[in-house]
Formats: C-alpha cells, structure tokens, sequence
C-alpha cells in the first residue's frame, strides 16, 4: 500500500470539487478545493476594494491575509478560514465569480497559493483540485486526471447546484459566466488551464455523478496497491 497524490484539474462546472470531495471520503483521503483559496484571496481584495492594477497594493493585502484549513470533527471535512473567520458560501457569489479569474492571474497571488497547498500535500493521501494541481502545483502527483464536459451539461449542473442552495440564477448568465472563466483561466500567461500530459482524461457529459467518482477511485486503488 502506499500513499498518493491525486490532482484533479478540468474546466469550470464539470463537477471536479464534488467528484474530488467524494474520491477523497472513499479513500480517507483529505480533501482540498484549491479555487476555494482564490475565491477567498478574491473575497478579500473585494471587501478591501484593492485596486487589481495595482500591484504594491495588492502585495501588501495578500501580506495581512491568512489561510487556514481546519477539521472539523462534526461534519469530518476541512473547513477554509480567512483571518480566523469562516469563509462559508460568501464566496460563492456572483461579485467574486465575475472577479475571481482576474484575480487567479496575478502572478504574486499564485505563487503565494501555490506554496500553501504543496505544503498541504508534503503527507501524501491528499486529493486537490483546481487547474494547475498537476502541472505546476503536484507534477509529480500520482495520478492526475482531467475532467471535461459540455458547456451546456455544466451549465445546468451549475444552475441546480445554486438553487439548491435557494439561489435562484439566469441561465444565459451562468453559461456566459462559465465560458468567460473557461477563456481567461484558459488563456493567461501564468500557469494557464492545460491538460498535464500524463493526466487521464474523463468526459463526464454523459456519466453520472457515481460513474464518475467509481472511475477515479478504481483508478486509485490500482496505483494504491502497487508495490
Ligand atoms: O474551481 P473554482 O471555479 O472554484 O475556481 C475559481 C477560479 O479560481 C477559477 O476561475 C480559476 C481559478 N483557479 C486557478 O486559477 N487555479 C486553481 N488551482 C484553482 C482555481
């Protein structure tokens, strides 16, 4: 048996957080949501009114800003505290959605992020997610994989996700939302959206929720229990 890094990197939408949350339950693993820590370092910047632009400004708010995961017994999963506050679902709203990729792109902003979550994987049974893990955050991880999915598929399971949670939302915008993201994470000069070249792809336009999780873990159990 041995202990293992799992990236899961993929477009907005297609389910990577779930997906990694629950291959991480199956296999007692912990589990991190990486873009939960741009979205947080985004939240941040909005309620300073940092200007993006500028850049000793941004520096110095990154400085006073401090990232936390801590367990939580009760609901056994890794709660993300910003300066000893709970960060919760504020940053979930559309203000950070429309704001969060430009932020993701600052250069001192990634490499402060980056250097947080490769400590959290230095023990191992970790599953990340996000969209560097396997090309710059854990090259190195074990296995890597890929997720993709229709625009239309991650739209509506966008537009689900938020009403379950008694958001109600506009379609049009989500999908514009998510094309937007896909293009900027896509195309920025710092540690772009790519497939790493030893990550396995999965589609899941056409799987469901449990067929996608099966496949991950399946593929973890046999690297697992190599020798
Ligand atoms: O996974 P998410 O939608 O919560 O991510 C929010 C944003 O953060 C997304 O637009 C891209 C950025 N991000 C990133 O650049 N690198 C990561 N490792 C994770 C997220």
């Amino acid at each position: 048996m041995k202990d293992i890094v799992i990236a899961i990197d993929g477009y907005s939408g297609t389910g990577k957080s779930s997906t990694a949350k629950a291959v991480a339950r199956r296999l007692h693993y912990i589990y991190v949501d990486s873009g939960a820590m741009y979205r947080t370092v985004t939240l941040h910047f909005l309620k300073n009114k940092v200007n993006l632009d500028d850049n000793l400004s941004v520096i110095s708010h990154l400085s006073e800003l401090e990232l936390e995961y801590r367990f939580d017994n009760s609901k056994n999963d890794f709660e993300l505290f910003l300066n000893d506050l709970h960060v919760g679902d504020q940053i979930r709203t559309p203000d950070v959605n429309s704001k969060v990729s430009a932020v993701a792109a600052i250069k001192e902003v990634r490499r402060a992020l980056v250097k947080k979550q490769q400590a959290l994987g230095e023990q191992k049974r970790i599953v990340m997610d996000g969209r560097d893990i396997g090309t710059i955050v854990f090259p190195q991880a074990e296995l890597k994989i890929f997720m993709t999915a229709g625009i239309e598929v991650r739209a509506a399971r966008r537009y689900r996700e938020l009403l379950e949670k008694g958001i109600n939302s506009d379609p049009d915008e989500i999908s514009r939302n998510l094309r937007e993201r896909d293009h900027f994470d896509s195309t920025r000069s710092d540690s772009p959206l790519v497939k790493a070249k030893d990550a396995i792809e999965i589609d899941t336009t056409h799987l469901t929720f449990d067929q996608q999780v099966n496949k991950i873990v399946k593929l973890a159990e046999n690297i697992i229990s190599e020798n």
